[in-house]
């Protein structure tokens, strides 16, 4: 099996990279550290990248920009993969109103440089397209919530599970992140429902793991855990330090592109988080980073949230669960939490 990755060195690609070359998969990445260009030095994967090179067997790395249509579809020709699993992306939802070209090239006309070239070259691949619960934009917050004592709960009982698929995707404010990450959503499903091709749209959560380079404005719990370690000051942007996210650990997404390969359904689309289980408020972090390690970390609440920021999502998973059931999440934020700062420090050593 031939699997390309795009944004091959970063934090889901580079769990894909590890996990199809340990079945014994031909991995061919596709990265040009646009990360650093987009977060400065602390943003690089080059670290990440040797590591992969370091650690794996079957995996050739070529640093290919996706906005390169020429590139891309040379290199998609020569490959013909049976799977792309594609992640490159400006993936900041503040840093984009700084770059609004950029980041659509990139988002946007990037990933439907991958499908096109896939649906010339290689059309029955299985497509996992890595898209964003951004997509809502700032929908979810129209749902009553309460307010507790370290976070923000929905008010209904039948919220509890979170945010459903059928959640809108218009008329809402989604940022210039996310309006790119809804047309490369919009039209991925296309490539499936119109095509027929065996695309699946993954609508992430807070996706995380030890090997995310987190800065401040993306990449939320690996920079909590950084700035825990350091010592360094962290400011929380509004909602009271109260704003609930759902963490999912990138082996449990690769989980779900693995039971997506498996029996695809084209252009299907489907929410991908921690969930109800791994739902936590910043403050709860910042307890449960207290309660596991000796860090504490040095926050100041800021009175402005980020524009169009969640107050409380949480992937309402029951759809992927009843499509998979096979699939459900493996790792709890509280190993996740474990092992990247057993990683910061790790790296803070090296
Ligand atoms: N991490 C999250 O919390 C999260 C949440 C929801 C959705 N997502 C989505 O998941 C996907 C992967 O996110 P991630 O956290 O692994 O991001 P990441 O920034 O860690 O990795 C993305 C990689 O893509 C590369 N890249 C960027 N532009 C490129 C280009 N033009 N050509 C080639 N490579 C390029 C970067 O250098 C980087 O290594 C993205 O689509 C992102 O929007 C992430």
């Amino acid at each position: 099996m031939k699997v390309l990755v795009t944004g091959s060195s970063g934090l889901i690609g580079s769990a894909a990279v590890r996990h199809y070359d340990s079945v014994g998969a031909d991995v061919i990445g596709m990265d040009n550290n646009m990360r650093q260009e987009f977060f400065g030095p602390m943003g690089s994967t080059q670290w990440n990248l040797e590591r992969l090179q370091k650690e794996t067997k079957r995996f050739t790395h070529h640093s290919v920009d996706i906005r390169s249509r020429e590139h891309v579809f040379e290199l998609v020709k020569t490959i013909a993969p049976d799977m792309v699993v594609h992640c490159a992306a400006q993936p900041s939802h503040d840093k984009a109103k700084d770059i609004p070209l950029l980041d659509f090239d990139v988002n946007a006309v990037g990933t439907l440089n991958m499908l096109e070239a896939t649906r010339q070259h290689a059309p029955d691949a299985v497509f996992c397209h890595m898209s964003t619960n951004k997509v809502y934009g700032d929908a979810p917050n129209e749902l009553p919530l309460i307010e507790l004592d370290r976070r923000w709960e929905y008010a209904n009982p039948e919220h509890f599970h979170g945010i459903s698929e059928s959640c809108r995707i218009d008329q809402t404010l989604h940022s210039l992140f996310g309006a790119s990450k809804t047309a490369a959503d919009v039209v991925a499903q296309e490539y499936g429902k119109y095509f027929g091709m065996k695309v699946g749209v993954f609508r992430g959560g807070c996706l995380t793991g030890a090997s995310h380079s987190g800065v401040e404005l993306h990449g939320f719990l690996s920079y909590l855990v950084h700035v825990a370690v350091h010592k360094k000051p962290y400011t929380i942007f509004g909602y009271k330090g109260k704003q609930v996210r759902d963490q999912i650990e990138n082996a449990d997404v690769i989980a779900a592109f693995e039971a997506f390969r498996n029996r695809p359904r084209p252009g299907e689309v489907y929410n991908l988080g921690g969930g109800r289980e791994n739902s936590a408020s910043v403050l709860e972090c910042i307890d449960l980073i207290a309660k596991i390690s000796p860090y504490q970390v040095d926050y100041t609440l800021g009175d402005t949230n980020r524009t169009g920021d969640h107050i409380c999502y949480i992937s309402d998973l029951r759809k992927i669960k009843s499509h998979y059931p096979e699939w459900s999440i493996r790792t709890s934020l509280t190993d996740m939490l474990g092992r990247m700062i057993e990683m910061e420090e790790h790296k803070a050593a090296e």
